[in-house]
């Protein structure tokens, strides 16, 4: 074993001992006072009723400490509409690309029609929009030492190459040390642990016993050692946001439509703010907009006719306008100058105008 980690080892082996001698010992005080099994019983009943306050008392506060996030919907039919793969490549790039820019949580793909059923030959292998946006999407966000483990070939990458990279904090290079590294499980022997391939020049190993091919968030520390003598844990993805405030990349969800968007949360209480963006919305300035106070917050954004349109084509929505289904439905650019301005281009608008909003919410 590595001097450090050895040393790491002996100290917790210590403590262990000493912390065991001091309950032993703690025990039979107790025995000794109250004269009994009872009151052993009682102590460990008060220990466990403790322990339990103690860990939803920390289980609350680690949830209130959680930062607040940024959802964002996109109608997947903007895909539809682009000319060529070359285009529409582009385009996933974009949006990929602002979403990285303003550090949002979560990106929702919603369609409009369902996926025709029984379709067969070409038509079914043709992806439709909203699902070619997720993979590019997908693609883009995993850092490129693991997209050839997690992404087998596809004719829609044939343009990906093209696209400026996102350049997040998790796309840590070969030579740089991150405290925090993404990584694939790999199989092989699993006696001592999972061997995960983290993008540095040896494979490292971790505690946990784990399924090959799976993406996972690896706690590197900051002991330089990548030989299999010094084990590491796995840890939840929300571990770096949450330790170090470091912006972690995206998740990407799939809604057949717009009630999908906010029927399918994955955060347990749902969206508490709901945005959706349109030049039909109101225009207020950015510095007058007050957001309430929020733990997740959701930004929707429409197609080529926009979300009223979205709103009609939903048989969950029907007889709904936009300010029953959204908490705000505003215009983010007011005075526009051409006629339309696209998703595209309202998604960075948008996420700029929102920036300050957020901020003094928060
Ligand atoms: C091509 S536009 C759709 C135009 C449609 N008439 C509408 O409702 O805004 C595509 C999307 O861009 C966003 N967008 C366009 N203009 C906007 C504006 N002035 N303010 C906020 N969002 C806008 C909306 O999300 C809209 O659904």
């Amino acid at each position: 074993m590595n001097p450090a980690c050895a040393e790491a080892a002996d100290a917790r082996k210590s403590h262990h001992k000493k912390d065991k001698k001091e309950k032993k010992k703690k025990r039979k005080d107790a025995t000794d006072h109250h004269g009994g099994e009872n009151a052993m019983a009682e102590e460990e009943t008060v220990h466990k009723k403790k322990k339990r306050n103690k860990d939803t008392e920390e289980g609350k506060k680690t949830d209130q400490n959680r930062k607040p996030t940024v959802s964002i919907a996109v109608a997947g039919s903007i895909i539809d509409n682009a000319q060529s793969l070359e285009l529409a490549t582009l385009l996933a790039g974009q949006i990929a690309r602002a979403a990285t820019v303003f550090r949002i949580d979560e990106i929702v793909v919603f369609d409009s029609c369902p996926p025709v059923e029984n379709a067969s030959g070409a038509e079914a292998e043709e992806e439709s929009g909203a699902q070619f946006l997720i993979r590019i999407l997908q693609y883009l966000e995993t850092p490129q030492y693991l997209r050839r483990r997690l992404f087998p070939m596809h004719k829609n990458f044939k343009f990906v190459g093209l696209l400026p990279p996102l350049d997040a904090p998790h796309h840590v290079r070969r030579h740089e040390w991150s405290e925090f590294r993404e990584g694939v499980t790999l199989g092989g022997d699993r006696s001592k642990g999972t061997l995960v391939d983290v993008g540095l020049s040896k494979d490292i190993l971790v505690e946990q016993i784990l399924e090959p091919g799976k993406r996972v968030t690896v706690a590197m520390g900051t002991n330089r050692d990548i030989t299999t003598a010094c084990v590491r844990k796995v840890v939840p993805p929300s571990s770096p946001s949450d330790e170090m405030g470091s912006y972690w990349g995206y998740k990407v969800r799939y809604a057949s439509n717009l009630s999908g968007v906010f029927n399918g949360s994955p955060y347990k209480e749902g969206y508490d703010h709901i945005i959706g963006t349109s030049e039909h919305g109101e225009a207020i300035g950015s510095s007058e907009l007050t957001l309430p106070a929020f733990r997740h917050l959701l930004i929707a954004f429409g197609g080529l006719a926009g979300l009223e349109e979205s709103i009609e084509e939903d048989i969950n929505l029907k007889g709904k306008g936009a300010k029953d289904v959204f908490t705000s439905y505003l215009n983010t650019c007011p005075n526009q100058g051409s006629r339309t301005i696209r998703t595209e281009e309202a998604l960075l608008i948008s996420l700029q105008y929102f920036q300050d909003p957020i901020r003094r919410a928060g």
